[in-house]
């Protein structure tokens, strides 16, 4: 086992780090209250490769890893976890997907100003009544002529406004259950599409979310990803691959939490020193230092399996449960660490804990994980 990254994925990090700290860290403050979508800087990671980091050259990618890709999520988010998750979700949820089983069609006309960050991407499988429990899908594709007719409501979209290209899971054969759920790839502007208003949320609050409705909405069929019946395993496989990103986003959000931590301890002075002499503070530091690598590690054996072609499904969902659970730690241990200070939005720590708190829900709640995870154990999947 090796703990050394390459020159090249040492660069993505440098380059991410120095990016997010001169082209995203100055307004996420701001975004956080206006919630208005970063556009400008989704289109600079786009020229980065950022936006297709792990999607070969030849369909405009970065070509690179997802160990890259890892330490680039972390450092985003570290500034800003809103740009990770619209990140994020293009990177994993979409191209992965687009590249893997999309037709070659797909994968010129679709992936490609994908992964140049010249088109956004949204993945759509929520739904009011299908959210955990995942295979029951009510949104239908019925196939007439060249389409198929879509009808249905998707909910949680992340860059459900924003999105050019959406990659949404339909029933196309009733009878079969979940082997009966296909993807389809559907453009913003279909006619029959809407999207529903933007969700005010507790945090990510400039990253967007709503919800969508197809009304009779036709979708050529060669729109269709992989294979009739394999929407649900589409789904399922990129998930895996979403929960390295999202740990990876919890991560950055664990990190800046203890930075954040650290720094202020070494300023903050009570009782005639400052309180990073104190041993009640340099416990929580020396717990949420050692929480992250945790969390780095068991993120980038997730990362380093799915590069060497080998499972990672259980792995990935470790990651995303124990990163998940100590970015909402670390940051609650930030504000008690700040005091009054960690309570009011000037010491950017109280957005943290905002933001870290829906990495236990979206792209898998944290029970889910713990359902992955005890499945593989017990191996019942
Ligand atoms: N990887 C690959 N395949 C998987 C899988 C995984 N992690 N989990 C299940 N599957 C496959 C199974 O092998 C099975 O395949 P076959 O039919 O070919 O044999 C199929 O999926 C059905 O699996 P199950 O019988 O296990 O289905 P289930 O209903 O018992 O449970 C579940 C499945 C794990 C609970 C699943 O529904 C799940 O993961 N739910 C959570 C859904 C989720 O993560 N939603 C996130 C929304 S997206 C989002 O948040 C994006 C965003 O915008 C940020």
């Amino acid at each position: 086992m090796k703990f050394d990254f390459t020159e090249d994925q040492l660069m993505i990090q440098q380059t991410a780090r120095e990016f997010a700290q001169a082209e995203i860290a100055p307004s996420a403050v701001e975004r956080d209250i206006s919630a208005e979508f970063p556009y400008e800087i989704i289109k600079k990671l786009g020229e980065l490769g950022f936006m297709g980091i792990m999607v070969s050259p030849e369909f405009g990618g970065a070509g690179m890893d997802t160990i890259s890709y890892v330490l680039a999520m972390i450092e985003i988010s570290k500034v800003d976890a809103s740009v990770g998750v619209i990140m994020s979700v293009n990177n994993s949820l979409v191209c992965f997907g687009l590249e893997k089983y999309g037709s070659n069609y797909i994968k010129e006309n679709y992936l490609t100003p994908l992964a140049k960050g010249e088109k956004l991407g949204a993945f759509a499988l929520s739904e009011p009544e299908a959210g955990s429990d995942a295979t029951k899908q009510k949104t239908t594709a019925d196939k007439e002529g060249d389409f198929y007719v879509l009808n249905g409501i998707k909910n949680w979209i992340t860059n459900g406004t924003t999105a050019d290209y959406f990659l949404v899971m339909a029933t196309t054969d009733k009878s079969l259950g979940h082997k009966g759920i296909s993807t389809l790839l559907v453009e913003k502007g279909t006619p029959g599409f809407n999207h529903g208003k933007k969700e005010d949320k507790l945090g990510i609050r400039s990253s967007d979310t709503c919800s969508l409705t197809f009304e009779s909405c036709k979708v050529p069929l060669s729109n269709l990803i992989w294979e009739e019946g394999k929407g649900f395993n589409f789904a399922m496989s990129t998930l895996n691959g979403g929960r390295i990103g999202i740990a990876s986003q919890a991560i950055g959000i664990a990190e800046a939490s203890l930075e954040a931590s650290i720094k202020y301890s070494k300023e903050r002075k009570a009782f005639g020193s400052t309180i990073s002499n104190f041993q009640a503070i340099q416990f929580k530091l020396s717990d949420m230092a050692v929480k992250v690598d945790a969390a780095k590690l068991l993120t980038l054996k997730a990362a380093a399996l799915k590069d060497a072609g080998q499972p990672y499904h259980k792995e990935a969902a470790v990651a995303k449960l124990y990163s998940s659970k100590i970015a909402v730690e670390c940051a609650l241990d930030a504000i008690q660490i700040h005091g009054g200070y960690g309570y009011v939005r000037e010491y950017l720590v109280e957005r943290y804990l905002r933001d870290a708190k829906i990495t236990e829900i979206y792209e898998g709640t944290s029970e889910i994980q713990k359902i992955v995870i005890a499945r593989s154990l017990l191996d019942t999947k």
